[in-house]
Order: structure tokens, then C-alpha cells, then sequence
């Protein structure tokens, strides 16, 4: 078959990026402007902002991600988009580029779920390393600033279905890492920072309590034939950490750090291990560990009950060090293979996008005219 060239568009949250990808298997460019130094100063993402910062952006970034990839509009098959979830602004700006620029071009749009984008960013990377060999059926962890999910996910003929067997009940994993920096005044995102600045704490110095789910989720109501759920709870969490703060009197040297970080432009790894004390480091060690511990003992409490073959890790939170490491070792010795993408294509970008349009090309399932944003879109 001829090779099929698509153009994604991603807009959801606080990344304007474009990507061409080749056949669903071969990533031709890959362009991310990242939004992060506009929200910096409010220490989280500010909806109205994000929605402006791409509308600057996204033209720019498109015709970059179509330079660099050596096409012009006329030689693509496809445009894809992100549909949801996400900041219904922010959606708003690339389903409308995208939506014009398909009309105007004549090509077939594709409306994609940013989660099941989360999920072909791993496919993307295997079909790059020629591996083509994924055993079924797949269990995929999608964890990220917005979201904390397990799916099952199977494929038939062209087509993929996707079950989802837990979520989070309140804060993302990722979320919780960006407060956790915030209260500590580490800056935004709070991921890779408490990332690297973990290797220098000790993770068995304080002990969280494990994440208690005494309810059933209120979400299940009226479906509690949806079988054996594995959801997660991470806003415990970050209040034991606030307690700690309290306990162990931290807030003064929280406050010296925020002024000294604020007077350096862009502080660097340095920067931060001179303004945080070994009892910060054991926290932020610690605080890493139990999420990873607790992410990954569901993941596989999960994989053990489905019988699955396989383990995706995905999303934002999948960049992370201690992760990678802790899940390659718990799930070699459970005797499943786990893959997870490259970085960059672990946190948010246009490239998963393209390739999960792909199977929805071949199947010939377009965007209805009308389509629009779906801030709370399920997979
Ligand atoms: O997938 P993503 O770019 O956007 C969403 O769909 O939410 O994920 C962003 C999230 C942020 O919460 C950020 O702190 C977290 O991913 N993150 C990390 C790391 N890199 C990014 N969390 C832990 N360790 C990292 N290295
Ligand atoms: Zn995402």
C-alpha cells in the first residue's frame, strides 16, 4: 500500500504541537512549543492563557512540523486533531485551525481521544524499533497531569477498542507532583524537577500511608456490573505532605527558597539542590516513591487479575526515572514485557495524534462536520 502521510494537530493543555507521521509506524517531524514559561508564574496552568498562547503558535508550528518533514499541504492524506479531553479553549484552537485547513485543502479530517493518543505514542516507538511483535491483550497505564487510567486495549483488523478498567478518583499522579512542587516551591511542572531532585533524598525516610478507597466510585452508580475496579487516589498524599511541612516546620525555609529561585531566571538543577535542605530531599525522595510504588502494584495487581500479555506505560508521568526503572524490574519478574515511549513522546505531542488516526484512516472514520471540543471526552 502507497504510504500515507498525516498531519496532527494537539492543542489540549498547555503544548501547541504538530507532527507528520508516516503509515502510523514512522515519525517524519515532531515540533512541541511548550507553554511552560508563560504559566510558570501561577505555578499551574491558567486555562485563558493556554488559549491564547496557541493561537500564536499554532500556525508556526505547523508550518515547521510540515518544513521539517519535507511535505507541503498538498502532498498530505490526512489532518488529525485532538477532540478531547482537555481545556475546551485550548481545544477549540486547533480543531478550528485544523477544521479550516482541511476545508480548504480538500483532505479528510480525523477527530482523536488524547488518551488513546497516549496509548499509540508507545505503538509509535515499538513500530520505530521494528518490533511488531505485541502480545495481546495489552494493559495500558495512560498517567499524566490530567489523568491516572488503566485500559485494556485489544485490536481488530484496523480497528482498536479500549476498556477501562480504572481511574484515579481525585488527583492525577501527575498532579500530584505538580502541587507537591508548588507547595515546596519548586516550580511548574513539579515532574521533573522532584525527578531529578529525588536521586539526592532518601526514599524510605518518611512513610506515607497507603491511598485508601473506602467507597465505591461514585462514577460506577448504576453499573456495578463493570466488574473488578483498580482506581487510584493521589490528593492523600499531598496532604501528608503539607502535614509534614507543618510538623517538621519547613514553611520558613520554603519561603527563603521561593525568593532565592525567583531571582534566577532559569535555575538549574544546581540552583535548587543550594536552596533545599536533606529533610526537603528525603521528602520529595519519598514522596516519588509512593507514587511509583502505588502506580505500579495496581498496574500489576491489574495485569494479574486481566491476564494480560503486555504492559504499556504512558503519559507525562511515564518520563519519569524511578518509574521506568521500578516497573522494568517489578514487571520482568512477573515475566510481562512493559514498553513505554521515548520521553518526548511521553509527554504531550502531536506525533501520538497522527498515529492513532492512522487505524481510523484505513477504516475510513472521519470527523463529522460539525465536530467540536469534548473537554471530559471518555475512552
Ligand atoms: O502528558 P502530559 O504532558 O500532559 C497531560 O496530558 O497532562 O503530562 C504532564 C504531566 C505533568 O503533571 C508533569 O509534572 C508530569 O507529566 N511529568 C513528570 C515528569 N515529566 C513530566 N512526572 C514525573 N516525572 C517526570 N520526569
Ligand atoms: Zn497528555
Amino acid at each position: 500500500m502507497a504510504d500515507t502521510y498525516i498531519l496532527g494537530i494537539e492543542s489540549s493543555c498547555d503544548e501547541t504541537a504538530a507532527a507528520v507521521v508516516r503509515s502510523g509506524e514512522k515519525l517524519v517531524s515532531n515540533v512541541v512549543f511548550s507553554q511552560i514559561a508563560a504559566h510558570q508564574p501561577y505555578g499551574g496552568v491558567v486555562p485563558e492563557l493556554a488559549s491564547r498562547e496557541h493561537l500564536k503558535a499554532i500556525v508556526p508550528v505547523v508550518r515547521k512540523a510540515l518544513a521539517d518533514a519535507g511535505q507541503c499541504y498538498q502532498s498530505l492524506d490526512a489532518l488529525a486533531v485532538t477532540q478531547g479531553p482537555g481545556l475546551a479553549g485550548a481545544l477549540l484552537v486547533g480543531i478550528s485551525y485544523a477544521k479550516a485547513l482541511a476545508f480548504a485543502l480538500d483532505k479528510p479530517l480525523i477527530a482523536v481521544n488524547h488518551l488513546e493518543g497516549h496509548i499509540h505514542a508507545v505503538l509509535l516507538e515499538e513500530r520505530q524499533n521494528e518490533n511488531r511483535e505485541i502480545k495481546f491483550p495489552v494493559l495500558a497505564l495512560v498517567v499524566s497531569g490530567g489523568h491516572t487510567h488503566l485500559y485494556l486495549a485489544e485490536q481488530r483488523d484496523v480497528s482498536w477498542s479500549y476498556k477501562n478498567i480504572g481511574h484515579t478518583r481525585d488527583d492525577a499522579a501527575g498532579e500530584g507532583f505538580d502541587k507537591v512542587a508548588k507547595l515546596l516551591a519548586l516550580g511548574y511542572p513539579g515532574g521533573p524537577i522532584i525527578d531529578k531532585l529525588s536521586t539526592y533524598g532518601d526514599p524510605t525516610a518518611v512513610k506515607f500511608p497507603a491511598a485508601q478507597l473506602k467507597h465505591r466510585d461514585r462514577n460506577d452508580k448504576g453499573n456495578v456490573e463493570s466488574g473488578v475496579r483498580f482506581d487510584f487516589s493521589y490528593s492523600g498524599i499531598k496532604t501528608s505532605v503539607l502535614r509534614y511541612v507543618e510538623v517538621h516546620s519547613l514553611q520558613a525555609s520554603i519561603d527563603a527558597r521561593r525568593k532565592a529561585l525567583a531571582a534566577i531566571e532559569k535555575p538549574s538543577l544546581e540552583n535548587y539542590l543550594a536552596h533545599c535542605d536533606s529533610k526537603t530531599l528525603n521528602l520529595v525522595a519519598s514522596f516519588q516513591r509512593a507514587i511509583v510504588e502505588d502506580l505500579i502494584a495496581k498496574t500489576l495487581a491489574a495485569a494479574r487479575a486481566c491476564d494480560v500479555a503486555t504492559l504499556f506505560v504512558t503519559g507525562g508521568v511515564a518520563a519519569n526515572n524511578e518509574l521506568r526503572q521500578r516497573f522494568e524490574g517489578a514487571a520482568a519478574m512477573e515475566g510481562l514485557p512493559v514498553y513505554f515511549p521515548s520521553r518526548p513522546l511521553s509527554t504531550d505531542n502531536a506525533a501520538m495524534i497522527a498515529a492513532a488516526a492512522y487505524p481510523k484512516f484505513l477504516a475510513g472514520q472521519f470527523a463529522k462536520e460539525d465536530f467540536s471540543a469534548e473537554a471530559s471526552m471518555k475512552l
